[in-house]
């Protein structure tokens, strides 16, 4: 409808992500950009449970994240696949070992995010589903410094492929085989059922799980367009 149009013409966007999507988000959004140059979009960044507070407050009008709340009054939509990955320094000795046990992973130094994100969430659920005591011997507020801080050799991690998408960090960073791994998740786009979407929201709704479809996540380069 003519509404439609000048909704997309003069409208607002407003999403808002977990920290781990800051990697792929912004790609993403480019040809939506292109494509309703006067949406004006903004894009905020913050752990899992930033995100849900900022839900129950209203504030934007998409989120995204890998692990929704499992609640009825949630809409849910899957668009892309998140593995999560066990690792080390190129040069630790499991660098270049095959099936490594989970038990034997868990006995090194781990690094893992701050309580409240939604990776550790879900590297806890994954610990306590195989029977494995999970002892965190630093805890960081950044998956930028969580790669650092396992190329300088104080631990091992384990955290979203995604983040890995940056040659130079690649260089000094081994993915390890270790069993159970990588832990499949997947990134969903959520919003409470009863907000009626604003027609920016909705379009970019419909372009984000199209648009999706053009990736796939490889171990050598999660980001590769499949066209
Ligand atoms: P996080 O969330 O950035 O809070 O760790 C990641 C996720 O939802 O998978």
């Amino acid at each position: 409808t003519i509404f439609d149009l000048q909704g997309m013409r003069l409208g607002r966007l407003r999403l808002a992500a977990v920290t781990t999507t800051k990697y792929f988000l912004p790609k993403l959004l480019k040809p939506f950009c292109q494509l309703y140059p006067g949406v004006k979009l903004s894009l905020e960044f913050t752990n899992h449970e930033a995100l849900l507070a900022r839900m129950h407050e209203n504030l934007d009008d998409l989120y995204v994240m890998s692990c929704p709340p499992n609640r009825e009054d949630i809409e849910v939509r899957p668009f892309l696949a998140n593995p999560l990955v066990a690792i080390a320094p190129a040069t630790h000795r499991f660098a270049n070992e095959r099936n490594l046990s989970l038990k034997a992973f868990a006995e090194e130094p781990l690094i893992m995010r701050e309580e409240g994100s939604g990776t550790r969430m879900v590297v806890e659920q994954f610990f306590k589903q195989h029977e494995i005591d999970l002892q965190i011997n630093i805890e960081l507020g950044s998956n930028e410094a969580i790669q650092q801080a396992v190329i300088d050799g104080l631990g091992v991690s384990i955290i979203s492929m995604h983040t890995l998408n940056c040659a130079e960090v690649r260089k000094h960073l081994a993915i390890l085989d270790i069993d159970h791994f990588p832990i499949h998740r997947q990134w969903q786009i959520i919003f409470p059922k009863k907000k009626q979407l604003p027609i920016t929201a909705s379009t970019f709704l419909e372009y984000l799980l199209k648009e999706s479809q053009k990736f796939s996540t490889n171990k050598e380069n999660p980001m590769q367009v499949v066209e």
